[in-house]
């Protein structure tokens, strides 16, 4: 990972960052207040959190982020070591605040996801064409969901325009978001196997009936199909090949993150020109090491650079 001499440019769109407020109790209780035994503030949103895995990684990335009212002025000053670089739009109203409740008692965990400022049509272009001009002919990684107000199909454009100024687009979204993405022919795209199910409208019973509806997928003109698959690993169907990666057997303690430091992981490896097996297994390396932090705490590098060697990539003939 030293060398970036030669790293092709990496942009990220964040659309509806978050402030993440972690609560550790006991348990809840209706009607009762509860003391957190701890309690803090993480940067949120999918796309932040790709951001900070590739820092993590040593890549050259740049996270474009909308930022509004003062929880937005705390974010980007959580984000300003978080970040390898960041290129904000300012907008009314103000950022998200999600809540994570963890109980002890339980191990259950409660998510609450907030609702994010208002974004005009020219103002989301106009991060999108900073978006685009950043990533040129590299990488443009589009992730998460979009505020309501947002139109469907604005990763579909985001695509477009990425791979219309002669880059890549990554992209790892769900439902309708995803559905009009793939129109517009992203190069990879990584859906969980629920994800992908409710994608194609169908139960997928096992690892053929994926791979034939990633090779569906590809004939509708996305190039990298990777299908996650949580502790089982995940499958990489690129047009030549077909790859299974397993994933090496961690201690779980929380699995928020493994997504994006799955995407993270692939994304830095695309950015570097290597092979499939290695993007494949430091997507795998870098999502395992996630699951074996607290909360919303993404990998560690020495752990990765642990894990990388135990994973364990197959052709497989299907
Ligand atoms: N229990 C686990 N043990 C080891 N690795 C895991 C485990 N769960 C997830 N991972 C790693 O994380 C990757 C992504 O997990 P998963 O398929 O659950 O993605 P996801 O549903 O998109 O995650 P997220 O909820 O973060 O969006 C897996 O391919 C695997 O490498
Ligand atoms: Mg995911």
């Amino acid at each position: 990972m030293a060398n970036t001499s030669r790293q092709l440019p990496v942009s990220v769109l964040s659309l509806n960052p978050a402030v993440d407020i972690t609560y550790q109790i006991p348990q809840l209780i209706a009607d009762q207040k509860v003391h957190a035994s701890d309690s803090r503030y993480d940067p949120g949103g999918n796309g932040i959190n790709v951001g900070r895995g590739l820092k993590r990684l040593g890549v050259q990335a740049c996270t474009f982020c909308v930022v509004a009212g003062e929880i937005g002025r705390f974010l980007r000053h959580q984000l300003d070591e978080q970040l390898d670089q960041a290129s904000y739009l300012e907008v009314d109203g103000e950022t998200r605040v999600n809540g994570t409740i963890l109980e002890s008692v339980t191990g259950a965990q409660f998510e609450v996801s907030g609702v994010g400022p208002a974004v005009s049509t020219p103002q989301w272009q106009h991060l999108l064409d900073r978006f685009v001009t950043h990533g040129g002919k590299g990488l443009g990684v589009i992730t998460g969901s979009l505020q309501r107000s947002l139109p469907q199909n604005l990763y579909a454009e985001a695509v477009r325009r990425v791979q219309g100024a002669g880059g890549r687009a990554v992209v790892d979204s769900h439902d309708e978001l995803l559905r009009h993405a793939i129109e517009a022919e992203p190069f990879l795209i990584k859906p969980n196997r629920f994800e992908l199910e409710t994608l194609v409208r169908q139960a997928l019973k096992d690892q053929r009936d994926i791979v034939r509806k990633a090779r569906q997928l590809q004939e509708r003109g996305v190039t990298w199909v990777c299908v996650s698959l949580g502790a089982e690993g995940a499958l990489l169907v690129t047009p030549s090949r077909v790859l299974k990666a397993e994933a090496p057997s961690v201690r779980v303690i929380s699995t928020v993150g493994a997504g994006d430091s799955m995407v993270a992981g692939m994304v830095a490896l695309l950015a570097q020109g290597a092979s499939e097996q290695d993007v494949l297994r430091e997507g795998i390396a870098c999502s395992a090491a996630t699951v074996m932090q607290p909360g919303t705490e993404l990998f560690d590098r020495e752990t990765v650079d642990r894990l990388r060697g135990k994973v364990r990539v197959i052709p497989l003939s299907l």
